[in-house]
Formats: C-alpha cells, sequence, structure tokens
C-alpha cells in the first residue's frame, strides 16, 4: 500500500521546515517497506497568491482523499488585514476534516534538558487536548459594528464529550491523569464542561481525575509541571497554554501535534507559527516540523519504529549542541537536519548484521 500525503507548505518558515521534514522522512524511509507519494498542494498565504482562497477547493479534496496531512505553518504580515487570511484557511481545513482533537505533547527529554528555562527538575512529560472545532473560535453570533464587536463561546454536550474521550483514553495509556483547565467561576461554557467531563470520568475508574483554573494552570506549567499528564481543555485556552507549555523545553519550535476527527485523515503541524522575523535566513527549527512527520508515522501509518528512529536522532543532535539560535546554538535548519539524517544511518549502519 502507498501512503498518500498531501503537503501543505506554507509560509515564511513554513517551506523550509516542511523541507527539512521531507528529507528526514524519506532518509527514514529507506529500505523500510514504506511508500508513500507526496501531493503538495497551496495552503494559507500560498493558497491566497496562487487562486484567491487560503483553502482552495483542489487543496481540500487532496486532503480528503489522502491517508494523512502534513502542514507547515502559514500566515504573516503580508495577509494581515487581507479580506481573507491564510488563519482563515487553517479553521476552515480543521473544521472540514472534523479535526475536533488537537494533540500536543510536552516532553523535556534528558536531552533537552540543559536547554528549559526551568530550574526545577521535575520530568516533564504532558500533552494537552485541545478541543480544536468549536468553542469562540467557531461560536456565533460573530459580528463588528461600530460601536461594538462580538464573538461567542459555545459548546454542546456532544462536543464536549468526545473530545473528554479522547483525553481519557489517552490517559489509559499513559499515567492515567486528566487534568481539565477551564474558567469555571466565571464562564457557563465551563460549568458545562466540568459536569460533563466529570460525568465520562466515571467511566475510567482507573483514572484519576482534578480540575484547575485557567490562569493557576499557566502558573502550575511554569512552577510544577510534573502534576500534569493529560491536560484537557477548550479551544482558546489549549492555544494559549501549548505556546507556553513549548517554551519549557526552551523553543517553541520544538513542539508538533496532531489534529484527529472520528475518521478520516488526520493532521500534522508544529504548533507554532510562520515566524516572519526569522524567516529567509536558513535558521528555522525544524524539530517541530521533523516530530511532526514522526507523530504521522506512529498514528497514521504504524510506524512507531520509524518514528522512535527519527526521535533518538533528534535527541543525539540536540545533546551534541546541533541546534539552531532559538535553543541558542548556531547550527542552521540544514546542518540540523543533515545531522539528524546522519544519526539516523549510522545507527542503523552500527545494527547491520556482519557479513560473512
Ligand atoms: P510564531 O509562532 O510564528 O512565532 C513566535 C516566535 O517564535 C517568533 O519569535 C518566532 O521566530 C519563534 N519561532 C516560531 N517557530 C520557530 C521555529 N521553528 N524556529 C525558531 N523560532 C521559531 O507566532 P507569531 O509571530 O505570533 O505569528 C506569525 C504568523 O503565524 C501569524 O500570521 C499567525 O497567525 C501565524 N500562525 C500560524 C500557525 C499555524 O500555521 N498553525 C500557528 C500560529 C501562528
Ligand atoms: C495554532 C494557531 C492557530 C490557532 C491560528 C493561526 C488560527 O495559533 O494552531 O495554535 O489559534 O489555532
Ligand atoms: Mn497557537
Amino acid at each position: 500500500m502507498t501512503a498518500n500525503i498531501t503537503v501543505l507548505a506554507g509560509d515564511y518558515i513554513g517551506p523550509e521546515i516542511m523541507a527539512a521534514g521531507l528529507k528526514v522522512l524519506a532518509a527514514v524511509s529507506e529500505d523500510q517497506d514504506f511508500d508513500y507519494r507526496l501531493h503538495e498542494m497551496p495552503f494559507g498565504g500560498a493558497g491566497i497568491d496562487q487562486t484567491g482562497e487560503p483553502l482552495p477547493a483542489e487543496t481540500l479534496k487532496a486532503a480528503q482523499q489522502s491517508d494523512a496531512v502534513l502542514l507547515a505553518a502559514i500566515g504573516g504580515p503580508k495577509w494581515d488585514g487581507a479580506p481573507k487570511t491564510p488563519e482563515q484557511g487553517l479553521l476552515a481545513i480543521r473544521k472540514a476534516l472534523n479535526l475536533f482533537a488537537n494533540i500536543r505533547p510536552t516532553e523535556i527529554s534528558s536531552a533537552m534538558q540543559k536547554y528549559s528555562p526551568l530550574k526545577n527538575t521535575e520530568p516533564v512529560d504532558f500533552v494537552i487536548v485541545r478541543e480544536l472545532t468549536s468553542g469562540i473560535y467557531f461560536g456565533t453570533p460573530r459580528e463588528t459594528t461600530d460601536t461594538y464587536a462580538l464573538d461567542t463561546m459555545r459548546y454542546t454536550n456532544e462536543e464536549i464529550e468526545r473530545i473528554t474521550r479522547v483525553a481519557f483514553d489517552m490517559a489509559m495509556k499513559r499515567r492515567k491523569h486528566v487534568t481539565l483547565v477551564d474558567k469555571a467561576n466565571v464562564l457557563d461554557t465551563s460549568k458545562l464542561w466540568r459536569k460533563i467531563v466529570a460525568q465520562i470520568a466515571t467511566e475510567y475508574p482507573q483514572v484519576t481525575y482534578d480540575t484547575s483554573y485557567v490562569d493557576a494552570a499557566s502558573m502550575k506549567i511554569i512552577a510544577s509541571p510534573g502534576q500534569f499528564d493529560v491536560i484537557l481543555t477548550e479551544n482558546l485556552f489549549g492555544d494559549i497554554l501549548s505556546d507556553e507549555a513549548a517554551q519549557t523545553t526552551g523553543s517553541l519550535g520544538t513542539i508538533p501535534s496532531m489534529s484527529r476527527g472520528t475518521d478520516g485523515p488526520s493532521l500534522y503541524e508544529p504548533i507554532h507559527g510562520s515566524a516572519p522575523d526569522i524567516a529567509g535566513k536558513g535558521i528555522a527549527d525544524p524539530i517541530s516540523m521533523i516530530r511532526s512527520v514522526a507523530m504521522m508515522l506512529t498514528h497514521s501509518f504504524n510506524r512507531a519504529d520509524m518514528a522512535t528512529e527519527i526521535s533518538d536522532a533528534i535527541n543525539q543532535t540536540v545533546a551534541a549542541g546541533i541546534v539552531t539560535p532559538d535553543l541558542g546554538g548556531q547550527a542552521t535548519t540544514e546542518e540540523m537536519t543533515k545531522t539528524i539524517i546522519n544519526h539516523i544511518k549510522e545507527s542503523r549502519h552500527s545494527y547491520e548484521p556482519d557479513h560473512v
């Protein structure tokens, strides 16, 4: 079977890190009985420039027909304030593919420890399960008049239930702890989350469950991140907390994500944006994109073995200090990517059986 992968390189550093991710995919696929075909499509600002639409119809069709979607990053000053924006394309593809569950892992491996700005030495290994297709991002009414603007945060029982099950199922495969992050001391939507999550928690007696207000949770991510295993939260809170969590590894440029629905292709992307401030310099950190490729191999193609090879190679590379400037190093995107690929090749070579 050939894996069909839709590739959305996007804008600014998007194409730079996508190139890195695809090189690693090619290297790790060598001699692995893993065949894939890439379908590169315009999306985001690149979609607007080529077709007038941030999510062109052919791009959506290609995504729907593929086994997985790889996205780098979209957006930037070129399209800020335009009638159609790259960000609208991102929200539209998430909605169209029903990608309601966004999984954003934060792990500070022993190799990454020295880059973390956190002084405490607690092991950090948690996952943010962010609801991705509802809440204030999509709620209506939504309007701007001369005297006010209005956004609406709305959640249905069913939307909360399905993402809650994703979080508890994930906890069962991890350290069996879920923290619901909300603002239930103020918001009605949060009160509904508490009620429904508490009900579903009773179906998972092995999973411990607690809650935290979002302001306090943002503090705990810095002060005592070791207490978290699975953080379950709504769309906007998850957006904000995941950038904060990412930076505890030393850089926003290290964290990948997976977005999935109930069926159909999942989408894999770094959690960060198109970093216009460093685009074109060849210094973007490729780790987030390369890890997104690894997540895709594990979750869409059942090749956790290849993902582990990638992860080991990244750890060897960062442990040796071959890192981009966001992590305090001097390596370029290309140098770092080459080093990662060399580690993949070397480890395979050293395990080859002797010829007799
Ligand atoms: P950003 O995430 O692009 O950048 C924030 C900071 O992190 C910048 O200083 C940037 O240089 C740095 N950074 C991010 N990724 C990096 C990497 N891989 N290597 C090194 N440094 C990295 O956020 P922003 O500047 O607020 O947004 C820029 C554009 O990206 C906006 O148009 C925004 O809407 C868009 N955006 C897109 C996505 C996406 O495509 N999923 C996500 C977030 C933001
Ligand atoms: C992200 C981004 C997007 C979001 C923007 C670009 C619409 O910040 O993927 O985290 O808010 O979801
Ligand atoms: Mn974000």
